[in-house]
């Protein structure tokens, strides 16, 4: 089958197309003919290789994607309720290729109102997020939810999902257009550098705030000019980024 290689390079990296062999279905995993797949922002990193520390090695070529949508083709050993045919999505190791490798278990329905395009963007960002808004935050009803970096992939998920869910969510960033923006997707209150002080005091007296995100970002969020109220919110606070 042909698949798209990440080459990484200090100047960017390329991608080859190449001939590899098909994946062979193995217990608990299926097949999938992809139709989309997408790059995730770990993967650009490794592309440029901004994960390589001196001295370290050059990352190895490999398949690029780490989500794919496609259609299932082939369903390995002790794989239940899922049946070649089935429209899916999910993470993956090399969705830019003709067919992908799924772990069954990570394997979720692609809604027909996504297009393949849409659904292949879903998977990690939405399995992140749950995992810090409900498993780890168990977040309730009418909780406020703070989102560093509200305007970063993670952070608009986090947004939609908070929301959908009936939190209420304050967000951060460098920008107050981005915030701004971000009031049509429902964000109830926005902090940034220009913030004015009355958002501040009623930040400041909100309570119960589940906070996430994000992992890289947060000790220089805190220590931003922006993030005054935050950490005077903080004593009532719980982490789940
Ligand atoms: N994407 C995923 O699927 C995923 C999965 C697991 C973990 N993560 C982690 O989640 C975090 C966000 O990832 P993402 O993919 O959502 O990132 P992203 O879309 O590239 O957004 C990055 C955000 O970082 C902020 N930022 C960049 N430089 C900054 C600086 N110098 N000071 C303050 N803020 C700065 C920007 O905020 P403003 O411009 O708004 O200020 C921007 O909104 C990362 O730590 C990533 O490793 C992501």
């Amino acid at each position: 089958m042909k698949a798209a290689i990440m080459v990484p390079g200090a100047d960017g990296g390329r991608w080859d197309i190449r001939d590899v062999q098909r994946p062979v279905v193995t217990a608990g995993h299926v097949l999938v003919r992809v139709h989309a797949s997408s790059l995730n922002r770990a993967e650009f990193r490794r592309l440029h290789t901004m994960r390589v520390r001196p001295g370290q090695p050059m990352p190895e070529a490999r398949t690029g994607g780490g989500d794919a949508a496609g259609e299932v083709v082939e369903i390995g050993r002790d794989v239940t309720g899922i049946k070649p045919g089935d429209r899916v999505m999910g993470r993956c190791a090399g969705g830019f290729a003709e067919f992908a490798l799924l772990d069954a278990r990570e394997v979720m329905p692609a809604p027909e109102r996504l297009s393949w395009e849409e659904a292949a963007c879903v998977p990690i960002v939405f399995v992140v997020v749950h995992d810090a808004l409900l498993v780890s935050g168990q977040l309730r009803v009418g909780e406020t939810v703070l989102v560093t970096a509200a305007p970063s992939g993670v952070g608009v998920a986090t947004l939609l999902l908070a929301k959908y869910l009936g939190a209420k969510v304050i967000g951060t960033s460098r920008s107050a257009e981005k915030l701004e923006r971000l009031k049509a997707h429902g964000l109830d209150l926005g902090s940034s550098p220009a913030a004015t002080a009355s958002p501040r005091r009623s930040l400041a007296r909100s309570a119960r705030i589940v906070s996430t995100w994000s992992s890289t970002i947060s000790a220089a969020t805190f220590s931003h000019p922006a993030s005054t109220p935050l950490r005077s919110a903080a004593g009532s606070s719980r982490s789940a980024g």
